[in-house]
């Protein structure tokens, strides 16, 4: 019987290399955003200073908001914000982080590591 077959089978099991990227479904009206950098930015910031930072990932000045989202994704647009004081951080490059503008370690995930980078989206776009 088609069961029988089946058990005799081996079992597939789930590959923890990146085969193919990963294709992200957008089931919103807004276009999620794209991978910048797998890895985060270091850069340093003047205190006092506004900063835009670019949260859509198509911007070509990462981690900065380049005007890029108006066209490439509507419904994003950059994160504002102004240091206190000059310091260097390190601000996220992959978008997804939880604590926006700064990377919280979110670009190690599966998810980021599997997934296409905003050049390779655009192509494709
Ligand atoms: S270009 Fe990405 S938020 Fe403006």
């Amino acid at each position: 019987s088609p069961s029988a077959t089946a058990r005799t089978r081996p079992k597939r099991r789930a590959s923890l290399r990146c085969a193919s990227p990963l294709r992200r479904t957008d089931t919103s009206s807004y276009a999620p955003p794209v991978i910048a950098s797998k890895k985060p930015y270091k850069v340093e910031l003047v205190g006092g200073k506004r900063y835009s930072w670019c949260t859509c990932g198509h911007s070509k000045k990462q981690p900065f908001c380049d005007g890029s989202h108006k066209t490439k994704a509507p419904g994003l647009g950059p994160h504002r914000f102004v240091p206190e004081k000059d310091s260097t951080v390190w601000l996220c490059g992959c978008k997804y982080t939880n604590n926006p503008p700064f990377c919280d370690g979110t670009h190690k995930s599966e998810f980021i590591q599997c997934s296409a980078l905003a050049e390779e989206s655009d192509v494709k776009s």
